[in-house]
């Protein structure tokens, strides 16, 4: 997919950028060329010989550069390309795209350039959760350029939050995304994803058998297509899907959080199993066992986050996709459901544990919209998510 692609690889001076080394191999191995540039402080943490080695071509990193600059000057450096990928991203190389300088190569490449900007933050967690950065993020998200992480972890500096760059593949699957010409290119779609977790004390809680699998599978047919996804998933067992904003979510009320948060989207697919109920006050403590005394829970309903955003008389995504899990009277029930909840679709299947559905690889479902009931035969999950995907590129093609 990125064969004759040629990427324009500016490396910020952090720890991560020894990850790009591995990135640039990554790339050429899909037949990209890339062209390195290198900040100064880059050169502090990998030298220019082992980018130039593996690139298999110069590193600029000077802006003034008479050499280089006679061979091809810093204007046509930052156009050739067909992309370009900042990693790792510093605070301070964010802060000056978004300020808009340009006192040394990288930073005015950035403002000579007019191809698409990827960029991949790395940087300690309170500098990245710092107001300034947070401030910058938003502003560049406003000009178009598009983010891959920073991950949550252990850092380097032995802080532990987000601020991790995204691992190689990520930034591959990122870049393959912006310069993929699926359709859904453009469309920014969210997916909800895996269980919830409902705190009873701090070391307790009520979940369900839920394991993301068709919602990952979902966000990564969605990502395959071309679209911007947001994955907001509660604790889950199915690894991550790469190429997706990944919000990680423990109950129901933090999942709407995140939800209303990453609106506005063209569509939204509700894939997660949300506990329909919440202890009403969990303790702060661990509840301690008392001889002869039971603890009884009083529950209270949880939001209903697919409910929430189908009723939004404002920036409702144009289509709206609910599953219904039911034990019987799938489709009667899923239609009921379709109705009170004011979803477009419902993605009916039956959990009955006879199935193997629940937690399974497989998955047999009706689609169900006003133009009626669709019944698709047993397949893989990946598959389900893959024709879903397709389903929605189509809807979201007519309407546009
Ligand atoms: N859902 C949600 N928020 C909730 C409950 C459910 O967003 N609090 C979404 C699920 O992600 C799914 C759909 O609603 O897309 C159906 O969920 P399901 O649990 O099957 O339906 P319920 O509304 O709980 O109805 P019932 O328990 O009667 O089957």
């Amino acid at each position: 997919m990125l064969g004759g692609k040629r990427i324009l690889l500016i490396i910020g001076g952090g720890i991560a950028a020894y990850k790009c080394l591995d990135l640039i191999r990554r790339l050429r191995e899909r037949g990209a060329a890339v062209t390195p540039v290198m900040t100064r402080a880059a050169g502090e943490f990998v030298t220019p010989l082992s980018v130039a080695a593996l690139a298999g071509e110069t590193v600029h990193s000077d802006l003034f550069d008479l050499t280089a600059e006679a061979e091809m000057g810093h204007i046509q450096l930052s156009r050739v390309a067909d992309l370009v990928v900042v990693a790792p991203a510093t605070a301070d190389l964010l802060a000056k795209m978004a300020g808009g300088h340009a006192d040394d190569l990288a930073s005015t490449l950035l403002m000579a350039t007019d191809t698409p900007v990827l960029v991949a933050p790395a940087m300690n967690v309170r500098m990245y959760e710092h107001p300034a950065t947070q401030r910058n993020i938003t502003l560049l998200k406003g000009d178009g350029v598009r983010f891959v992480g920073p991950n949550a972890g252990d850092m380097a500096c032995g802080e532990h939050g987000p601020g991790r760059m995204s691992e190689p593949m990520e930034i591959v699957a990122a870049i393959e995304q912006a310069m993929g010409d699926g359709p859904l290119r453009g469309k920014r779609v969210l997916v909800t994803s895996g269980p919830t977790h409902e705190p009873i004390d701090p070391v307790r809680y009520i979940a369900n058998r839920s394991s993301g699998a068709q919602g990952t599978a979902i966000a990564k047919a969605l990502v395959a297509l071309g679209a911007e996804v947001v994955f907001v998933t509660g604790p889950a067992d199915a690894p991550r899907p790469v190429g997706c904003e990944m919000v990680e979510v423990e109950s129901a009320q933090e999942m709407l959080g995140a939800v209303q948060d990453a609106l506005p989207v063209d569509a939204g697919v509700f894939a997660a199993a949300v506990a329909d109920w919440r202890v009403k006050v969990a303790s702060g403590s661990k509840i301690k066992k008392e001889k002869g005394k039971l603890p009884t829970l009083e529950f209270i309903e949880n939001p209903d986050i697919l409910a929430t955003v189908s009723q939004m008389s404002e920036g409702r995504p144009g289509l709206v996709v609910g599953f219904a899990a039911e034990t019987c009277d799938v489709i009667g029930n899923a239609q009921a459901k379709r109705l009170r909840k004011g979803c477009d679709w419902i993605v009916a299947n039956d959990v009955r544990p006879e199935t193997g559905i629940m937690g399974g690889t497989e998955n047999a479902v009706h689609l169900i919209s006003e133009g009626g009931v669709e019944d698709w035969p047993r397949m893989g999950k990946d598959e389900v998510a893959r024709r879903l995907a397709v389903r929605i590129a189509e809807a979201l093609a007519r309407e546009s």
